[in-house]
């Protein structure tokens, strides 16, 4: 299991030490969460480009970029200098196959793609993509905030999409966001999940390399 780390909590003031205790900790991704106040309520496009262009001059553990966003290409457009290693992108932000397919080429010139979808999304909306991206992102929680409970029917539908990568031999990696905690990290495992997103749970943890390796089992 890889741990993808969401610094959507980090506060300011203690980030760079923040970043610092993460890196110590081995994650694999820092994980970039950017909100333009219309796709979610929240706007942390500021602070979130703050932290991408710090951690390019610290740190060479990769960039997960998770666009909460309606206008994706002006965002692409905005942390493609960060050269992250991810961008990924909410399917619900899209109006149809072909501005997804479009988007989908526009991110591969600086980086891997994701698609994300959120809790009442139907995950077969994604299958005709698979193909042609490297992550599809359940969501575990509705997005736009940290600090939440892990929604436990989404797990199913994880369960579901491993099933379908399986039978179709898709090279894809499952990420889920949101929620996500050493006690509920087993379960997503079992599921399918590749790739976890945790924020509230590491971020908070009193010890960042006893909870990275717990996260990892
Ligand atoms: C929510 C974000 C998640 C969230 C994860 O909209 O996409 O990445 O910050 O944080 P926790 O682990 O606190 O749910
Ligand atoms: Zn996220």
């Amino acid at each position: 299991m890889e741990v993808s780390a969401s610094i959507l909590s980090v506060n300011e003031a203690e980030s760079a030490h923040t970043f610092y205790r993460l890196e110590l900790a081995h994650i694999d991704y820092f994980h970039i969460d950017v909100m333009d106040e219309k796709f979610v309520e929240n706007n942390t496009e500021e602070m979130m480009k703050m932290y991408a262009d710090h951690l390019k001059n610290i740190t060479n553990i990769p960039l997960d970029v998770h666009l909460m966003v309606e206008d994706i290409k002006k965002y692409v457009d905005i942390f493609s200098s960060n050269e992250p290693r991810n961008i990924t992108f909410h399917i619900e932000a899209t109006k149809n196959k072909e501005e997804i397919i479009e988007l989908i080429n526009y991110i591969k010139q600086y980086s891997k793609v994701g698609i994300a979808i959120k809790p009442d999304t139907d995950v077969e909306k994604v299958y005709e993509f698979l193909p042609l991206i490297h992550t599809v992102m359940i969501m575990t929680v509705e997005p736009g905030k940290g600090g939440q409970k892990l929604i436990t029917g989404t797990i199913e539908k994880i369960k579901k999409l491993k099933q379908y990568i399986e039978e179709n031999n898709l090279e894809i990696d499952i990420e889920a966001d949101g929620g996500i905690d050493t006690e509920n990290i087993k379960k997503l495992k079992d599921a399918g999940v590749d790739i976890a997103v945790v924020g509230t749970a590491l971020i908070n943890a009193k010890d960042y390399k006893y909870t990275v390796n717990q996260l990892k089992m």
